[in-house]
């Protein structure tokens, strides 16, 4: 059985599990005040080319959304996102227990627009409502699609123009930024958001997210956050360290290009194979509409999600590509559905 049900269904990349081994005898600070994650934060700070940004490293994707906007949002305000959002469907509730509602909005693509957060604004007009504050967005988005420099621009002039926060949940920003179809640079990101995260749970780290706090307002007390969350590590080094491999070199960027091109071996394969998709997706994430016959044969030799009922006899699929996926796994795969 092989697995295209996610891209965090491996372990760490090797280098990664190399440098946490190599240093573990030394001794450090606590609390991500070691030298491992003051480095990497420096690496990162250095990518991007600015120094004014604050970095934490923080566990996991759901802990992430969850301590950022509780501590970005007042008691009265609320977050929007698309109806599809990973913190509406697949958290839990975990915005929502922190007191802050979730104001959905449908796209079709999986992302947001200036008119669909005008509409929300618009529906919320006084205090009998709770105010909208903050705009999250994933990218890539939860169905494979990735921003265009043009569109996250127009969405933050239009949040800054409406005094509206800008949050990119970046899970898959490797992905995102690695794209055939990808016109942002890491670097952009400070500039067009108020804060942002690289993902490298889903990326070759063991775990970690590292959160990009950029709006200097948001940055105050942010570790009193942390703690009391519970995101704040002892041994905040274990994040330090992964990051560290990551940016040391071109890793993190190397990675998710894998994964990519494993996704776009799929979608030749299958695009010769006369098959359609549910949705266009550059990234990681792909969504083959198939035969539902057909995909009873496969899920005997490979995992992955079905996605949604298409018709009485189709449905669509979800397959993830990862930093690990093997590529003969890929042409086997290819291979069945031609046969
Ligand atoms: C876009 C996005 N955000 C957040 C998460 C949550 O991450 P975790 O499962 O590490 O809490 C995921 C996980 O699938 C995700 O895809």
């Amino acid at each position: 059985m092989y697995s295209f049900k996610n891209d965090y269904s491996e372990g760490a990349h090797p280098r990664i599990l190399n440098a946490l081994v190599e240093s573990n005898l030394v001794q450090e600070e606590g609390y991500g005040e070691d030298r491992f994650s003051q480095k990497a934060m420096e690496l990162i700070k250095e990518r991007m080319g600015r120094t004014d940004v604050d970095i934490h490293f923080l566990s996991g994707g759901t802990q992430t959304n969850l301590t950022a906007l509780s501590a970005f949002l007042r008691p009265h305000e609320a977050a929007i996102a698309v109806s599809t959002g990973h913190i509406l469907g697949h958290e839990t509730g975990a915005i929502e227990a922190t007191g802050h509602k979730i104001l959905s909005i449908e796209a079709e693509d999986g992302k947001l627009t200036p008119s669909g957060v005008k509409a929300v604004l618009d529906a919320h007009i006084d205090e009998h409502m709770v105010k909208p504050k903050l705009v999250y967005i994933s990218n890539s988005t939860e169905i494979g699609s990735i921003y265009k420099r043009s569109e996250l621009k127009q969405l933050s002039d239009f949040c800054r123009e409406n005094n509206l926060l800008l949050y990119m949940d970046g899970a898959r920003l490797g992905s995102a930024l690695c794209s055939k179809e990808n016109d942002l640079q890491l670097s952009d990101l400070p500039v067009l958001v108020d804060a942002f995260y690289i993902g490298g749970t889903k990326n070759g780290a063991l775990i970690g997210e590292a959160l990009v706090i950029c709006r200097d307002s948001l940055k105050e007390d942010f570790r009193y956050h942390l703690k009391q969350k519970g995101a704040m590590l002892a041994k905040g080094r274990l994040l330090g360290i992964q990051f560290l491999e990551l940016f040391r070199d071109n890793l993190f960027f190397d990675l998710a290009m894998h994964a990519n091109k494993m996704a776009e071996m799929l979608i030749d394969g299958l695009n010769q194979a006369n098959i359609k998709f549910l949705t266009p997706s550059p990234s990681n994430q792909i969504f083959p509409v198939l035969p539902n016959a057909l995909i009873t044969e496969l899920e005997s030799k490979y995992a992955f999600h079905i996605w949604e009922k298409v018709d009485s006899e189709h449905s669509a699929i979800r397959l993830v590509t990862s930093w690990a996926t093997k590529e003969e796994m890929v042409e086997a795969f290819i291979e069945d559905i031609r046969k």
